[in-house]
C-alpha cells in the first residue's frame, strides 16, 4: 500500500485512501487480523482522536502505528477518527468468562469504580473508551502496559492499574472481552 501517491499520481489521497491503509491490520470488516490489534470501528471519536495525537507525539509509544502517524497531519487525523468512529462496532464473537472469572472482576471494578468512567455496560462515550468485546489479548496487554508505564499517556490509569495483581487483570481482561 503505497504512502503518499495514487494510481492517478495525485499526491493527496482521500479520505478513504487513508482510511485503507488502517485496514491492513485493523481489518477490512473492522474485526483486526491480530488479536493484539485493538478495534477501532465504533470506538467513540474523542477517543480515536487523542490516541492518534498521542502516538504523533510520541506520548504513546508503538513502532506500528508511530510509523503509520507520521505521513498524517492533525486534520487527517481527525478525520479518520470521525471515519471509523461511524462504523458499527463487530463482534468477535469472544466467549463470556467464566463464573469465577466474572466475580473477581466485577469485585475489583466494584473497588476501582471502572464504571464510573467506562459507563454501564464498558460502552464509553467521548473521551473515555469503550472496552466491552474488545480484543482480549489487546485489553491484556494494554493494561500491563499502562501498569508497567510502558503506556505512559494516561498517568491515571496507570496509578489505578498497579495497585492491582496480575490475576486481577487478567479476570478484567476476560469479563471485558467477553461483554
Ligand atoms: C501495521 C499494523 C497497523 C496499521 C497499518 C494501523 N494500526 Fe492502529 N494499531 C496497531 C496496533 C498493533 C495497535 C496497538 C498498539 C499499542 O499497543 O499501543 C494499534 C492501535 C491503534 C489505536 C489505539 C486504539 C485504542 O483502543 O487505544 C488507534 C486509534 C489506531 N490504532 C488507529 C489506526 C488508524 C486510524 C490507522 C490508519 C491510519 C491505523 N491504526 C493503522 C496496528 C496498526
Ligand atoms: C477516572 C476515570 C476512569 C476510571 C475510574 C477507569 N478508567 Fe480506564 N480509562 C480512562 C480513560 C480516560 C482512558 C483513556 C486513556 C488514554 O487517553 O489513553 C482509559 C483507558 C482504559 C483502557 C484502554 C482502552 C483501550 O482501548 O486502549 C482500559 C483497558 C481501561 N481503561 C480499563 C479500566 C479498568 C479495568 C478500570 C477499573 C479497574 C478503569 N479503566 C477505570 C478513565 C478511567
Amino acid at each position: 500500500m503505497p504512502l503518499i501517491g495514487s494510481s492517478s499520481g495525485a499526491v493527496s489521497q482521500s479520505l478513504e485512501e487513508k482510511a485503507q491503509l488502517c485496514s491492513a491490520c485493523h481489518g477490512e470488516n473492522g474485526v483486526p487480523q491480530d488479536p493484539a490489534t485493538p478495534v477501532i470501528w465504533g470506538q467513540h471519536e474523542g477517543y480515536l482522536y487523542i490516541e492518534l495525537r498521542d502516538y504523533k507525539r510520541g506520548n504513546r509509544k508503538n513502532e506500528q502505528m508511530s510509523a503509520i502517524v507520521e505521513g498524517l497531519e492533525r486534520d487527517d487525523l481527525l478525520a479518520l477518527a470521525a471515519y471509523f468512529a461511524k462504523k458499527p462496532w463487530p463482534n468477535l464473537s469472544q466467549p463470556r468468562a467464566g463464573s469465577d472469572d466474572t466475580t473477581h472482576a466485577e469485585r475489583v471494578a466494584g473497588s476501582a469504580q471502572c464504571p464510573q468512567c467506562h459507563l454501564n455496560g464498558y460502552l464509553g462515550d467521548s473521551t473515555q473508551p469503550r472496552l466491552a468485546g474488545q480484543n482480549h489479548d489487546y485489553l491484556l496487554k494494554t493494561m500491563q502496559d499502562f501498569r508497567s508505564g510502558a503506556r505512559a499517556n494516561n498517568d491515571w490509569m496507570t496509578a489505578l492499574l498497579q495497585k492491582y495483581s496480575d490475576d486481577d487483570i487478567g479476570a478484567l481482561a476476560k469479563y471485558l472481552a467477553g461483554l
